[in-house]
């Protein structure tokens, strides 16, 4: 009889801990919907993520979402967006592979006439120094999303408390300011 040794289900949010840089690249780019489904991703951002641009085509952008990320952080970038506004935040995403990279993130509107008609992010690569306190906010904020009792968007509160404190330790105004002063 054959042996087969087992083979446990792929996990798609499988981690590895272990981290990549951007290799040689400056930016990494994607375009989405209005819904945030990818439209557009950069040879670059296919490169580091370890998906070919039409694995990526045609997927919501969560494709890229690494376990750690609070939810909070994606709440915040689709309240600014929607709002027609640029979003600035420090990201953690994971790779095909359960790799992971860090990067300093722009969202924005793309409006044409007056109309929405998607959405346009660049990736760039943050300050080594910065990355683990972001790594202990990111779990701060995980925490205080399991404390908080609430299923509606009042669960957002409690995390959204603990980075703005983190913003005003750092003596920044805004998350924006924090972010922009990271860069690699
Ligand atoms: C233009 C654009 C770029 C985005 N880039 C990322 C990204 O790099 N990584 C990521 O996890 N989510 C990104 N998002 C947010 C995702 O659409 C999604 O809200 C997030 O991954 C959380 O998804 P979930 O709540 O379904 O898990 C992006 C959204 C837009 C509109």
């Amino acid at each position: 009889m054959l042996s087969m040794e087992y083979q446990p289900p792929i996990d798609i949010r499988q981690v590895t801990g272990h981290v990549v840089g951007l290799g040689s690249h400056r930016a990494l780019q994607s375009k989405t919907d209005c819904r945030g489904i990818i439209t557009q991703a950069s040879r670059s951002l296919a490169e580091i993520s370890g998906f070919a641009v039409d694995e990526l085509i045609g997927q919501p952008h969560n494709i890229l979402r690494h376990p750690d990320m609070p939810d909070t952080v994606y709440y915040l970038m689709w309240q600014t967006i929607q709002a027609d506004d640029e979003f600035f935040g420090i990201v953690k995403n994971r790779c095909k592979n359960g790799d992971h990279y860090w990067v300093l993130t722009r969202v924005a509107p793309i409006v044409r006439e007056g109309q929405t008609q998607g959405y346009t992010s660049a990736r760039f690569l943050p300050r080594a120094d910065v990355v683990p306190e972001w790594e202990r906010l990111f779990a701060d904020m995980r925490a205080a999303e399991q404390r908080s009792g609430h299923d509606d968007q009042r669960r957002f509160a409690p995390a959204v408390e603990v980075m703005n404190r983190f913003v005003r330790r750092h003596g920044y105004a805004n998350l924006q300011q924090m972010v922009l002063s990271s860069r690699g």
